[in-house]
């Protein structure tokens, strides 16, 4: 009988999951592996809900966003009864080890899991790209083409008005996701949780734009900096401006995944279970220097990535 492989995406979605479920399954079943696709992320998996997955199953799914497995934050895998519950189960599914696609709430899970002697291979997907082990994570591509394009939609009322807007982009307590967003969508400032900003300085900052006849200017502003309503509130106290917010919010997630997701998805979820079947496990697989590669789950968990500040002094330069 052909051993049995598990995939699991979980914690939040992100354009190209699909793309790496199909790459996962058809080089799975290519390898000679029965594959099994766990619903609604460790949840589904505690409570016993999968499907096989065959060659076709995955059809037509690599141009779509969200996950056909659906997912889910599921707390209780952060127990030490709910962990052992899910070896339990994936003992019972009679599976050789387990591909996660996700975040880092997956790799932490992946982490417990291969200390239990579980074969894990995590997959890096996330819209925020805050995973230390890969320069990307997949979807983060999409979400900052998705964000951008709303930002200059915004940029056009922004500019009929004369007005300021801060737009709130997702990145949990990064704001990596945010700095590019900024950058691409030529916005004038960033406020992320890993720069300190004073406020009264923007403010000024701000006025002075206005004096050198700038119509619009757009504040880009992290998730993790807490409520992007009272910062417009104090900018527009500060200024006498025009502030309006726009929280782009779970847009961000969802779509058509971008070439460059599906690239990305693709070649992850293969080389996921080229490792696998190679014996090389409890790895996360990402990208580095344009070359896909893997590191240890728990290096990559116990190893903060690396802010560029770099990059909001090139903003901030060529916003003038
Ligand atoms: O990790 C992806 C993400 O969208 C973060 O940017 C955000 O903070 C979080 O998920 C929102 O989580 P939920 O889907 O549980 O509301």
């Amino acid at each position: 009988m052909a051993k049995r492989v598990g995939i699991i995406t979980s914690g939040g979605d992100a354009p190209g999951m699909n793309a790496a479920i199909r790459a996962v399954t058809r080089h799975g079943i290519f390898l000679g592996y029965q594959m099994v696709g766990i619903k609604r992320g460790f949840k589904g998996l505690l409570d016993d809900e999968f499907i096989t997955l065959s060659l076709r199953s995955v059809s037509g799914i690599i141009n779509t966003g969200g996950t056909m497995l659906h997912t889910g934050r599921c707390p209780e895998t952060k127990t030490r009864t709910g962990m052992k519950k899910a070896v339990k189960a994936i003992k019972e599914l009679e599976l050789e080890g387990l591909i996660i696609i996700g975040g880092d709430g997956s790799l932490a899970a992946g982490n417990a899991l291969s200390k239990h002697g579980i074969k894990v291979i995590n997959i890096a997907a996330s819209i925020d790209n805050d995973i230390y082990g890969t320069d990307e994570t997949i979807g983060y591509d999409t979400a900052l083409n998705t964000a951008v394009e709303a930002i200059d939609k915004i940029r056009d009322t922004a500019t009929s008005h004369d007005r300021i807007f801060v737009v709130e982009i997702m990145g949990r307590e990064h704001g990596f996701l945010t700095v590019d967003v900024g950058l691409a969508a030529g916005c004038e400032f960033i406020v992320v949780p890993e720069m300190k900003v004073i406020i009264q300085k923007l403010a000024v900052e701000l006025k002075k734009g206005k004096d050198r006849g700038k119509t619009s200017e757009i504040i880009v502003f992290a998730e993790g900096c807490g409520s992007s309503v009272e910062f417009a509130k104090k900018i527009e106290k500060l200024t006498d401006l025009e502030v309006r917010v726009s929280n782009l919010g779970y847009i961000q997630r969802g779509g058509r995944p971008t070439a460059r997701t599906r690239i990305l998805a693709s070649k992850f979820g293969y080389t996921a279970m080229d490792f696998f079947h190679q014996g090389k496990t409890n790895l996360l697989v990402g990208i580095t220097d344009g070359k896909v590669s893997a590191i240890p789950i728990h290096q990559a968990l116990r190893t903060e990535k690396k802010f560029d500040a770099q990059t909001v002094k090139v903003l901030r330069n060529l916003s003038v």
